[in-house]
């Protein structure tokens, strides 16, 4: 890295890496991931959304975006991240997954070091990365769980998912130390069945784990929300008084109390750097 490069890097702001994962599928991850980045457009803050869902993502749908490229075009060389780079509603930016980047591990780490050349060298300067991840605890979702400044779990009121949320925690804390997490129900018919649930979870929590959750408010199960997704829009922006909407403002203004990263840079780079760096020891186990 020159000293142009160097300056340019310390005065970016600093990004907030925010990953939304669940470990059961279908529970709300993507709808989450797409209104927070719209709210958080709406706000004035540039959002970049990273579909971690690599084998199966489908925010680009959910938004009603036609995006021509994806990840694997930057991954290949084929095209730069700028070029591949889809705009939303409210100026949020978008990197598409594609269906045939099921596994990092496979790519040689020119690949490898061309993506994290790519986003070092983003001329974006970005408030927020949020990452929606798959379904279950792969080891990528894993990784990419690990690598953000904040994990927030999506849960629902069914045994299944909050059983699943709990794994995920588990594995987190005991394989991989971390101790914070951010929960949020979905679904639910009012905060207080929200509120339900995160005590379940905390009982469950407090008696065998070292760890501190924190509840960041619960979205409301909402029809609008559903009509939201039949017309690929984010209903933050189609029916913004709607119960859903209400609560993801909510969460927005929650998410832009936290503090930010520490140090200069942000965090991206070192997002990116651990999941491409669990990659290889995983292509080399
Ligand atoms: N708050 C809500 N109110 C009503 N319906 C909802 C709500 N949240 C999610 N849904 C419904 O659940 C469906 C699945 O949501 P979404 O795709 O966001 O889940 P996901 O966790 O990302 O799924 P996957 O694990 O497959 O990635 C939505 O298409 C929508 O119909
Ligand atoms: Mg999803």
């Amino acid at each position: 890295m020159d000293q142009a490069e160097g300056l340019r890097r310390l005065q970016r702001p600093a990004t907030k890496v925010i990953t939304v994962a669940s470990g059961k599928g279908g529970v709300g991850k993507t709808n989450v991931v797409a209104n927070l980045a719209v709210r958080l457009g709406m706000a004035g803050r540039r959002v970049l959304v990273f579909d971690a869902d690599l084998g199966l993502g489908n925010i680009d749908i959910l938004l009603g975006l036609a995006p021509r490229y994806n990840i694997s075009h930057v991954l290949s060389g084929e095209k730069t991240l700028e070029q591949v780079l889809v705009q939303g509603p409210h100026g949020i930016w978008v990197l598409p997954a594609s269906s045939g980047v099921a596994h990092m591990a496979a790519l040689d780490t020119q690949s490898q070091s061309r993506l994290i050349d790519a986003v070092s060298g983003l001329d974006i300067q970005l408030d927020y990365l949020l990452v929606d991840c798959a379904a279950g605890i792969s080891g990528e979702v894993l990784t990419f769980s690990r690598a953000a400044q904040h994990l927030v779990v999506v849960l629902s009121n069914e045994p299944a998912s909050v059983a699943d949320a709990y794994a995920l925690i588990k594995v987190l804390s005991k394989q991989y130390g971390l101790k914070r997490f951010h929960l949020l129900p979905n679904m639910v018919r009012d905060a207080r069945e929200g509120r339900a649930l995160f005590a379940k979870i905390c009982g469950v929590a407090d008696r065998y784990l070292d760890v501190s959750l924190d509840l960041v408010g619960a979205i409301p199960l909402d029809a609008a929300l559903r009509a939201a997704v039949r017309a690929q829009r984010a209903v933050v922006e189609s029916a913004p008084q709607s119960p859903a909407s209400v609560a993801f403002a909510a969460l927005s203004a929650r998410v832009q109390g936290w503090p930010l990263p520490e140090g200069p840079g942000g965090q991206i780079e070192f997002f990116m750097a651990q999941w491409l760096q669990a990659e290889q020891s995983a292509a080399s186990a």
